[in-house]
This record gives C-alpha cells, sequence and structure tokens, in this order.
C-alpha cells in the first residue's frame, strides 16, 4: 500500500521547487498555466464514453477507465484530461500527484434530508424490539418526532450542525448533495431549514441544490384539518418559498398515510407552477401510483420506488424519469423486500443511488456503503453502481453537463481512493477508501493512509 510520500501527497499545494510538479524553467514560456495539475497512475474512472447522459441499461457498465493520466484545472474547471506526459509538456502550476490512488467523480448524492435537529437511536431500537415504522410515526413518532425538535433550533444552530454534516459527506466522497428541507412543516420553519442550507451551501465547499419538502407529513397542529395544511402548501408555502428562491425542487411524501396521489398531484401542479422542478417520494411502502405520478408529470425523480408497479416503471422509462433508489432505507428499515433495481435498468429507466440519509430511516452518510447495499440487493455491478452515484445522479439534479464525469468543462469534483480497481470499491464494505477530495478545483481534504505503527 502506497504511503503518504510515496503517493507524493505530503506538502505539495503551492510549494516551491522542483516537488511541486512546475515544469523545467525552459518550458514555461509554451505552456499554459493551470491553477492545479492533478497526476495519479490510476485507474481513472472519467465516465468520458460518449454515451447520452443519464445513462441507460448496458451504457451504466460504461466506465471510461483509462490509466496514467493527468488533468489541468482553471477557475474550478477541467481545462484539460489526457496522458500525463501530454498534459504535463502543455501545462504548468502546481501539481497533486496521487501516486496510484484511484481517481473518479466526487460521488453526487441526490437524495437527503440533512437539516434536523436531534437524532432518533430510540426509535431505532424500538424498530429492532418489533415496530415498525409506520406503526412509529402514526403513534407521534417519525418525522413528526423529528419536527418538533426542529422547531426548537434557531437558524445558527441548524446551520451549524449542517455544516458538521456537511464535512462528513466530503470525507466520505461525496461532493454534491441534494439536501432537503421537510422537519419544520410551517413556513417559518421550512423557510428557516432552507435558509440554513442556503447559508452552508455559500459557505462549505460541498455543493447543497435545495429541496422544499414541506409535504413531509400532516403537522400535529393540523391532523384534524389535512385541507388547511394542503391549502397553507400550496397557497402560500410554495409561492413564497419559490419567490424567495429558497429552493430548486419541490418534493412530496406521496405514500398511503401520508399524501395521496391526489394530493400529491396537487402540490406538485403548485410547484411546478411556481417555477419549481419535481421530485417525488414515490411506492416506498405499497404501490400508490407514485411512479406513475412521477411519469405523468415529467418529474426529474421518483425516489424509493420498492413497491414500484410494473406499469409504474415501464412509464417512468417513457417519460425518462430517473429512479432514485435507496437501498439504504430498506436496508435499515429491515425490509423484507428492496426496490427492483435490476429490472428498472432492464426497462430502461436511468437509475441512480442516493443515501436518504436522515435521522430516521436511513442514518449514513456513506455512498460507498449505498453501492454495496445495491450490488447485494439489486444485483448491480459495480459500474452500475457508481454510474448510479456519480452521472446519472448528477442528471437528475440538472447538472449532467456540470459533474458526475470527468471531462472537459465539466466542475473539477473529484476523489480519489486507495482501491486497486472499480470493483473493490463496493467490494470493502463499511469502510472509508477515500484519501484525497478535489472540489471545483481545490484539495479540500487529504487522509493519510493507515500506518499503526509505522514510523515509531
Ligand atoms: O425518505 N420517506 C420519507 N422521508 C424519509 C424519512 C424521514 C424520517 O423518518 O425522518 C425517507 O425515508
Ligand atoms: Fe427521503
Amino acid at each position: 500500500m502506497a504511503s503518504l510520500a510515496d503517493a507524493g501527497l505530503a506538502g505539495q499545494i503551492g510549494g516551491p521547487g522542483p516537488a511541486n510538479g512546475r515544469l523545467p524553467i525552459e518550458e514555461d514560456a509554451v505552456a499554459t498555466a493551470a491553477d492545479l495539475i492533478i497526476r495519479s497512475r490510476g485507474p481513472w474512472l472519467t465516465f468520458d464514453t460518449g454515451a447520452p447522459v443519464p445513462r441507460r441499461g448496458p451504457e451504466m457498465n460504461e466506465l471510461g477507465e483509462r490509466a496514467d493520466l493527468a488533468l489541468a484545472v482553471r477557475d474550478g474547471l477541467i481545462a484539460a484530461i489526457g496522458p500525463a506526459d501530454e498534459i504535463r509538456a502543455a501545462w504548468r502550476g502546481p501539481m497533486e500527484d496521487l501516486g496510484d490512488l484511484l481517481v473518479m467523480p466526487g460521488f453526487v448524492d441526490p437524495h437527503t434530508h440533512p437539516v434536523f435537529h436531534g437524532t432518533r437511536e430510540a426509535e431505532f431500537e424500538l424498530r429492532n424490539g418489533g415496530r415498525s415504522y409506520v406503526e412509529i410515526a402514526q403513534a407521534g413518532g417519525g418525522i413528526r418526532n423529528s419536527v418538533r425538535r426542529l422547531r426548537e433550533a434557531d437558524e445558527d444552530t441548524l446551520a451549524e450542525e449542517l455544516r458538521a454534516r456537511c464535512d462528513r459527506f466530503l470525507a466520505l466522497g461525496t461532493t454534491t448533495v441534494e439536501a432537503k428541507s421537510g422537519y419544520g412543516l410551517s413556513l417559518e420553519d421550512e423557510a428557516r431549514s432552507l435558509r440554513a442550507i442556503r447559508r452552508i451551501d455559500a459557505r462549505h465547499p460541498l455543493d447543497l441544490v435545495p429541496t422544499f419538502l414541506g409535504a413531509h407529513e400532516i403537522p400535529d397542529e393540523y391532523r384534524e384539518d389535512r385541507e388547511g395544511y394542503l391549502r397553507l402548501l400550496v397557497e402560500e408555502m410554495i409561492p413564497t418559498i419559490a419567490e424567495a428562491g429558497l429552493a430548486d425542487f419541490c418534493d412530496v411524501f406521496c405514500e398511503d398515510h401520508v399524501f395521496s396521489v391526489d394530493e400529491s398531484r396537487r402540490i406538485l401542479l403548485a410547484a411546478r407552477a411556481a417555477g419549481l422542478r419535481l421530485r417525488i417520494h414515490a411506492d416506498e411502502i405499497a404501490p400508490t401510483g407514485g411512479a406513475e405520478l412521477a411519469a405523468e408529470l415529467g418529474a426529474d425523480s421518483a425516489d424509493h420506488l420498492v413497491a414500484a408497479s410494473d406499469a409504474g416503471i415501464a412509464a417512468m422509462a417513457a417519460a425518462g424519469v430517473t429512479a432514485v433508489l435507496l437501498p439504504g432505507t430498506s436496508f435499515f428499515l429491515n425490509l423484507p423486500r428492496h426496490a427492483r433495481g435490476r429490472a428498472m435498468i432492464d426497462a430502461g429507466c436511468p437509475v441512480a443511488l442516493a443515501t436518504d440519509y436522515n435521522p430516521g430511516s436511513c442514518h449514513t452518510q456513506s455512498m460507498p456503503m449505498i453501492l454495496t447495499l445495491a450490488c447485494l440487493h439489486y444485483g448491480f455491478t459495480a459500474a452500475e453502481s457508481l454510474c448510479a452515484a456519480t452521472v446519472n445522479a448528477a442528471a437528475s439534479l440538472g447538472l449532467g453537463e456540470r459533474r458526475g464525469r470527468l471531462a472537459v468543462g465539466m466542475d473539477a469534483d473529484l476523489i480519489a481512493l486507495d482501491a486497486p480497481n472499480a470493483r473493490f470499491i463496493p467490494y470493502q464494505f463499511g469502510d472509508n477508501l477515500v484519501r484525497t477530495v478535489v472540489k471545483a478545483g481545490r484539495v479540500v481534504l487529504r487522509r493519510p493512509p493507515l500506518a499503526i505503527g509505522a514510523g515509531a
């Protein structure tokens, strides 16, 4: 295993002398200045295959794998990528030499609920004792428990807690995260959650894509007045949030015990009219018709889909709706079945993977763990799972032309992992193989290799 020195990671950024990889002085005249040059013997998983984005069917198995590349960064973008010798001849600038680490685009996590105050490990224990997720929710726990807690927290507290979670996302190799509100369930509490997202997005290297999820649950004060809450959502919350530019997407929890298909349609049509793009928590527990609704409305994604019908899957494939699958949730809820990921790929749906990170049904921020579960529960190949967590995940957020691939003109968001090949990534589960994270062309994190006992 490469040591820190072997991998060339020690003290190189901006440092003087040949160790920082600057070309010899006589070549400077012909070389173009880069903000950073990144080099590795690889493998490199570029996903730059020429296939249309999002990838479908067999295209999901194509990694665009290359060896011994270098990449030049300018203004946060990939200015050039190619054989290391050629890039080093044509570009000059500080060098990040990654030795033989595997390099790939940063993970894009297209479904998370990261704004919450207080965790729910007691409910985890209740579930392990035999109570179901829906039972706990109907008894006032679950999302409503998190709503009570969030309402106690001011914006500074929410932002600080979110910042710590963003650190962890980055450390696990995720460079873009879709972030939902949904534990406020009043205009004021939802807007505060979304402002916390906007604040941290502006100050943290991680990119956050904000989604309004006021339709996550019926809040306690409206339990006897569903129509009242629906009207509040449609007539006040959605227009105000959209007008303030606090969200890019609107989502709804479409499920028998939460919002029906008709209610979800009403909410999402109001969101679209207000200029928001659409996502749906669909068919997680029962085949309610959420997948069909996503197809009917041309949503960017339908998520969960554990119980999606064949007709729903076919409709999504025809409409080009991305299936965002959340294998961590069916695992963590210990459900007897999982989404039919293989059938979705075979039906021609673009498929993406996400953590669903939240304090109740899936408390992990690790995309590599999600890849392992997708391989186990859906029978995905490593390549399919990686494609779903990069190219297709970015596309589901409308970012398919900016992120999720390593190609000229794309954002320079990439990670280096201590893995000899792509298959190794889901194979070594429950671990963090990420060693270097580059976000928008800046090295934001370096983790030394494990070397216990060395150097004593
Ligand atoms: O995606 N399904 C709805 N919402 C979350 C769960 C949120 C919670 O339990 O707090 C989910 O699984
Ligand atoms: Fe969710």
